[in-house]
């Protein structure tokens, strides 16, 4: 660990020293020449008709904005919730038209260029905490709508809290970096020979749904790999798995469902897939739903795992453990309970290559999220307290190896580890 750190701080050093002009110019280039950013104190935007609100407050949903840019327990849209990065703590900013806090002296040119750029007001540049690798996709006029959106919500003071990074992480010129290798600006450019629907889907899945954040892998510089491809990503710091998009997420009207209400027949929306449900996708259009999960399902399906999975775990001890704390709820035969509880067997989520997701929902349990469509889900419970690690292996390794099921075991360290993340 120590070692890889300082190896790739030296190749850091060595980054920064060979790129600083051509990075300066990869970073400004493309940008607007001379884009009027600031507003005079006093000066009115032009009013925004109600059709233009409606739209920005939409596009904000799909884009989740509020998610991020509001601090647990604090004002809408304030800012200051802090997340964590291998890097360190990230604050999101303070979104509301307060003009000393927030965007109230900002403009339109400004409010775009910080989504399709990255770069705020004053020019600094912006940690891709904030999704603009994905959001540099939205179009200019989604982007103007979301901006007269959030200017006309109740303006808030609120201090912008300091990000908390290691060096050589808090500097703008690492920053530079990144961008210069991971980001580029980029245009919507719709597919001319797909129907307009799968171009829908595309642009909200690729742009505002940034769903690449989570469900594509990053490298150690913390930039998605492949993010076109949704292969599927471990979540830094949260163990949870994101899976892959791409081909056997089953029938579009299975996809829309699960998106729409947080369950289906088939999944269940759980952890930080629950929030996306509950704070965004709930609220979307059947249209854009079906276009979503229309253009997902010409992604390309992930590679098949490696051979046949060998059989390990104490299956004795997992079936005792299933019998007594599972089997009221998921089934004797992990059948489930149609509308209530969730079928084990045959369950794409359980069967993902990586177990961390069975781990911890036995570890923490947890609820779909509530929406409009299934406004009272059953939750199910933690077991941390109450069963020891390899009761846990045991119990998750059976239900990934029984009715069909064929994913490899879970053993005992896993659950070790799984444990000790949550305690930090
Ligand atoms: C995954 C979390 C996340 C989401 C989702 C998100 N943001 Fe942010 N945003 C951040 C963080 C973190 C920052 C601060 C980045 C920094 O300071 O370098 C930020 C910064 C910004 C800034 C720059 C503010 C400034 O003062 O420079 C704007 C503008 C912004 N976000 C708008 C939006 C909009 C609009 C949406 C929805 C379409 C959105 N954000 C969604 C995390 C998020
Ligand atoms: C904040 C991270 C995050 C974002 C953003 C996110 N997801 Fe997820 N998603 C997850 C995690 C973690 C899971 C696994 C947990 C679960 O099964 O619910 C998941 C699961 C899913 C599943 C279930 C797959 C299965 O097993 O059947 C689908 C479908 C899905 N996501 C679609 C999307 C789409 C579409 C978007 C963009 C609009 C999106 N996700 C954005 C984290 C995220
Ligand atoms: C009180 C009922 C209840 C009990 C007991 C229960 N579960 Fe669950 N389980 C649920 C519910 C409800 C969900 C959906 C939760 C969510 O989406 O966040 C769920 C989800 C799951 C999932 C994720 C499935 C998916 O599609 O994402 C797994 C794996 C799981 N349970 C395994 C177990 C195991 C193993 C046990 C026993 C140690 C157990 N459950 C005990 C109700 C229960």
């Amino acid at each position: 660990m120590r070692k890889s750190s300082t190896r790739w701080l030296l190749a850091l050093a060595g980054l920064l020293l060979a790129g600083a002009a051509g990075i300066a110019w990869l970073n400004l280039r493309g940008e607007a020449s001379s884009p009027q950013l600031f507003r005079a104190p006093g000066e009115v935007g032009a009013p925004a008709s109600a059709a233009m609100l409606e739209k920005g407050a939409y596009l904000a949903r799909a884009g989740n904005c509020m998610g991020c840019h509001t601090a647990q327990g604090g004002k809408e849209y304030a800012g200051g919730r802090a997340m964590q990065t291998p890097f360190g703590v990230i604050h999101a900013s303070n979104l509301t038209p307060d003009p000393d806090t927030g965007l109230g002296r900002w403009t339109p040119d400004a409010f775009w260029r910080a989504l399709h750029h990255g770069r705020s007001q004053d020019g600094r540049l912006l940690y891709p905490a904030f999704p603009y690798p994905q959001y540099t996709r939205v179009l200019r006029e989604d982007a103007d709508a979301l901006f007269a959106y959030l200017q006309s919500l109740a303006p808030v003071h609120a201090p912008a809290k300091p990000h908390q990074l290691t060096f050589p992480f808090n500097t703008q010129a690492a920053l530079a970096v990144w961008r210069a290798r991971y980001f580029r600006a980029g245009e919507w450019q719709p597919r001319a020979d797909a129907p307009a629907e799968w171009n829908r889907g595309a642009y909200l899945v690729q742009g505002l749904g940034h769903c690449a954040a989570c469900h594509s892998a990053r490298n150690s510089w913390g930039a998605s790999v492949e993010e076109g491809l949704l292969r599927g990503g471990m979540m830094a710091l949260q163990d949870w798995y994101a899976p892959a998009l791409g081909g056997g997420l089953g029938e579009a009207q299975d996809l829309v469902r699960l998106l729409r209400t947080g369950v289906s027949s088939t999944a269940s929306a759980s952890g930080p897939m629950a929030e996306v449900v509950f704070r965004s996708t709930q609220y979307l259009s059947t249209d854009d739903l079906q276009a979503m999960a229309a253009y997902l399902q010409t992604l390309p399906a992930p590679r098949a795992p490696a051979g046949p999975v060998a059989r390990a775990g104490d299956a004795r001890l997992g079936a005792k453990v299933y019998t007594q704390h599972c089997a009221q709820c998921h089934g004797e035969q992990g059948e489930g309970r149609p509308g209530a509880f969730i079928a084990l067997a045959g369950n794409r989520a359980v069967n993902l290559p990586d177990g961390s997701n069975v781990v911890r929902m036995v570890l923490q349990g947890g609820y779909p999220p509530a929406t409009q469509g299934n406004p009272r889900p059953h939750g199910m419970p933690p077991f941390s307290h109450q069963l020891s690690d390899a009761q846990i292996a045991a119990v998750s390794s059976f239900v990934r190896q029984s009715w069909g099921n064929m994913a490899p075991a879970v053993g005992t360290i896993e659950v070790y580890r799984a444990r000790e993340k949550r305690r930090q």
